[in-house]
């Protein structure tokens, strides 16, 4: 088998490359250098040359206040992309794995959003990636579409300049006071985790059913807030840090994002496959990124 992985030097990308080819998968990264998911001749021209049985992109404009700014760069990445994407899937008959967002959710919901659960995207970052996820069933075959959560690798992204996890850390090192947010409720999800069950997911024989393609939550399990977050962060790195818990309403924010956006795993579970608690997700990439070196430190998730 054979997967062109676009956004390769993402945070999810480098994870997905890492976990396919431990599977014996031959792998085509591809940057954003190398192919640029708005441009149709390119994407056509690019997968047309490389013949890939899957193509696997992480592709997004995701930094959401400037996606407030500009909404015809996210549609153009965030919506139109994906259409690219599926009409080169269609032609090649390779297999579409597109990555989407909790975003897409309103968050007024008490319990974990399943995928027949209406979307009410908040932002124009939320908008273009439900619009991404409209583009892909109505023009291939075969497909997942995969909302995540929260994620984190120890690539770091490099839409945002870093992770969550690295931006405490380094908060810590500097002995400051640290404030976040404990009334956005989420599932905190490590990109390491999150590309082995895609590693699976695409390989029917893992779970015996050859008709499974469509819409998944694929988040870790559990959830928390992103002061629980930081809190378990600190906790398991031994850290004492001054460490308090604010409301959104005391950070200006010009988006709205979900206050709660945990995803039900159960169609997931349904197939046989599941995904482990967070605070082991994040046990493992501390270990991890403790023989890597991630790539920036600096703005928060
Ligand atoms: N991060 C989160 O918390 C989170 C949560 C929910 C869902 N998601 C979704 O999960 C996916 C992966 O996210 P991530 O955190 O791994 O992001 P990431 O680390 O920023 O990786 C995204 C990759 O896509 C590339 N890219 C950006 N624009 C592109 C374009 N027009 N054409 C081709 N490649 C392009 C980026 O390259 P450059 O950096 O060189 O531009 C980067 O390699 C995205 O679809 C995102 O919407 C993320």
């Amino acid at each position: 088998m054979k997967a062109a992985i676009i956004g390769a030097n993402g945070q999810l990308g480098v994870d997905l490359c890492r976990a396919l080819a431990a599977q014996g998968v031959e792998i085509a990264p591809l940057t954003h250098r190398d192919l640029d998911v708005s441009d149709a001749a390119q994407v056509d021209r690019i997968l047309e040359s490389s013949r890939p049985d899957v193509v696997i992109s992480t592709a997004a404009y995701h930094k959401v206040d400037e996606c407030e700014k500009q909404p015809g760069q996210s549609f153009a990445v965030n919506a139109i992309g994906p259409l690219h994407l599926a009409r080169a899937c269609c032609r090649l008959d390779a297999l579409l794995v597109h990555f989407s967002t909790d975003y897409v959710f309103d968050g007024k919901q008490q319990r974990p959003y399943t995928e027949s659960d209406l979307p009410g995207p908040l932002s124009v970052y939320a908008v273009s990636k439900l619009a991404g996820e409209c583009m892909v069933p109505f023009n291939c075959r075969r497909y997942f579409v995969i909302r995540t959560c929260g994620l984190y690798g120890v690539a770091g992204s490099a839409g945002k300049g870093g992770n969550f996890v690295e931006t405490m850390l380094k908060k810590a090192a500097e002995h400051a006071p640290i404030r976040v947010v404990n009334d956005q409720v989420l599932t905190p999800t490590f990109t390491g985790d999150l590309a082995e069950v895609v590693s699976q997911i695409i390989r029917p024989d893992a779970y015996g059913r050859t008709d499974a393609y469509g819409l998944y939550h694929i988040t870790a399990e559990g959830q928390c807030s992103w002061y629980e977050f930081a809190r378990k962060i600190f906790e398991l790195e031994k850290l004492a840090v001054d460490l308090q818990p604010v409301s959104t309403a005391e950070f200006y924010s010009p988006v709205q994002r979900p206050a709660y956006s945990v995803l039900s795993k159960q169609k997931l579970n349904r197939l046989g496959l599941t995904m482990p608690k967070w605070e082991e997700g994040l046990a493992r990439y501390l270990a991890a990124r403790r023989t890597s070196i991630p790539r920036t430190t600096t703005a928060p998730a």
